[in-house]
This record gives C-alpha cells, sequence and structure tokens, in this order.
C-alpha cells in the first residue's frame, strides 16, 4: 500500500509455481517496467478440469520462494488453497469469445478459472502491469479482453516463450517427460517453425497449413495431436487466410500422457 502511494510503479507475476526459467523470465520483463515486482503462488484449483492434474501438479513453495529471492523479487504472495476462495464463492468471470476454440474446446471451464482467479489476484495485488508468457497466447488474448471488457485498471504485458536449447516451450509439464520423450517434445517446436517458413514462401491457406502440421507430427505416431489451430491473432478464431504478423498457428498434442501447447507468429 505505502509503495503505492509512493508513486512506485507495481509489475506483477502470477504462477502457480513450480518455478522455472521461464517464470524467472517473466519477473526479468516485470523488473524492466516496473519499481516493485510482486510475484503469486497458487496453483488454482477452479482451472483444472476434474480429470486433470490438479493434485498432481508440482507444489515447491520453498524452492520457488528462494527462486523469487535471487531473481530479485520483493514480494511474494502465496495465498492458501482454503482461504483464496471463500467457501461459499460463487462469482466466475466468463470471457465469451477469446476462450472459445484451441484450449476452451478441450478443457471446459479452464478460462472461467483463470479469468476469476487473475481478477481476483489483481484486486488484492493492484498492480499497475502484469506479465504473462505467450506460451499460454489463448489465456494472454482472454485477460487482454477481460481487463479491456471490465475496465480492469492493469497493463496486460505479454512476454515472448522462452525455449530450451533445443527449441522445446519452457513448461512445469516438460518435467512428465521420460528420456525417450523428452528427445521427441522439440519437435512440436520444429513443426511450427516449418510451417512458419512455408507461410514465408507464400502459403495462406490455414488448411494447408493445419495439415502439414498435423501430418509433420502424426509421422512416426509418438504425438497425439489434440488440435492444430490458425487463428487471428487477438481473438483466437479461425482463419481461412493467413494474414502475416496477425495470425497465430497454435498446436497442442500428447506425448504419453503429457499435453504440450506451443504457437507462433505466422
Ligand atoms: O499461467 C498460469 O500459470 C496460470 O494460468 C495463472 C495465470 C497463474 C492463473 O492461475
Amino acid at each position: 500500500m505505502q509503495l503505492r502511494t509512493q508513486g512506485k510503479l507495481i509489475g506483477f507475476v502470477p504462477t502457480m509455481g513450480s518455478l522455472h526459467e521461464g517464470h524467472l523470465r517473466l519477473v526479468d520483463v516485470a523488473k524492466e517496467k516496473a519499481d516493485v515486482v510482486v510475484v503469486s503462488i497458487f496453483v488454482n484449483p477452479t482451472q483444472f478440469g476434474p480429470n486433470e492434474d490438479f493434485e498432481k501438479y508440482p507444489r515447491e513453495e520453498t524452492a520457488d520462494v528462494e527462486k523469487c529471492e535471487q531473481r530479485g523479487v520483493d514480494i511474494v504472495f502465496a495465498p492458501d488453497a482454503g482461504e483464496f476462495y471463500a467457501t461459499n464463492f460463487s462469482t466466475f468471470v466468463n470471457e465469451e469469445l477469446c476462450s472459445r476454440g484451441l484450449c476452451g474446446d478441450f478443457r471446459p471451464g479452464h478460462f472461467r478459472g483463470v479469468a476469476t482467479v487473475v481478477l481476483m489476484l489483481f484486486n488484492v495485488v493492484r498492480p499497475d502491469l502484469a506479465v504473462f508468457g505467450k506460451k499460454d497466447a489463448q489465456q494472454v488474448a482472454v485477460l487482454r479482453k477481460m481487463v479491456g471488457d471490465l475496465f480492469v485498471p492493469v497493463t496486460v504485458v505479454e512476454a515472448p516463450i522462452a525455449r530450451e536449447e533445443d527449441g522445446l516451450a519452457m513448461s512445469s509439464r516438460n518435467r512428465y517427460l521420460s528420456a525417450e520423450q523428452r528427445k521427441l517434445a522439440p519437435r512440436l517446436h520444429a513443426t511450427l517453425q516449418a510451417a512458419v517458413e512455408s507461410v514465408r514462401a507464400g502459403e495462406r491457406r490455414a488448411k494447408a497449413v493445419q495439415e502439414q502440421v498435423a501430418a509433420a507430427l502424426g509421422e512416426g505416431e509418438a504425438f497425439r495431436v489434440q488440435y492444430v489451430g490458425v487463428v487471428d491473432a487477438e481473438t483466437m478464431q479461425p482463419v481461412e487466410e493467413i494474414a502475416p504478423g496477425r495470425t497465430l498457428l497454435a498446436v497442442a498434442a500428447f506425448l504419453g500422457a503429457t499435453r504440450l501447447i506451443d504457437n507462433v507468429d505466422l
């Protein structure tokens, strides 16, 4: 509270903990843009489906707090799961455009849970800006829309996808991969890059790009593709024709039981 009255700009990085370099890069972005950086650690139950990995989701708060300290985070906010949601909680935020399609089709209620908890966190932390990773591009689109529609006084900043050296997008779920699956995983990004090349070479048909990606990932049967979407980069709604700079290629695929997502701008 005092920090705000002193005119300090407050940057916020909401996380579900189990922090890796990808999260810490979000912290770096927040530090560049704000005077004070707050990180929240909260595994949000309302954004997990009944058959998803809420119980199994890695929790390592002590190590997370240490990582935050080392990276220069000023405040860590880690509410207790039982305390953050009131027992009679009954108010949810439903964004109804950007949350349609892509992950929204396969994770019913997910973006409702995300939008709700992010608004709750914004109301408690009261940041000037909040940084989210582009790996979850649909999440960023949903939150930008929520902030715009509901006049939430927070600037949403999108940070680039942090990748391992071999191209795999960093994710807390990568740790679920076996050694063999980990070797195969970078193919996801390589396949998206190949699609970027096709578009650079003049391909504009969304369907052709979708088929190219699905076929490349289907080879060898390692990946089980959930979706390949070619969408408007702002609304996340499908397009037929690619408009370079305004179109996103997003994919979700399983390697064994682990669901990976990735995306590129076309
Ligand atoms: O991206 C995440 O880790 C979560 O969806 C978020 C934004 C922290 C909300 O729980």
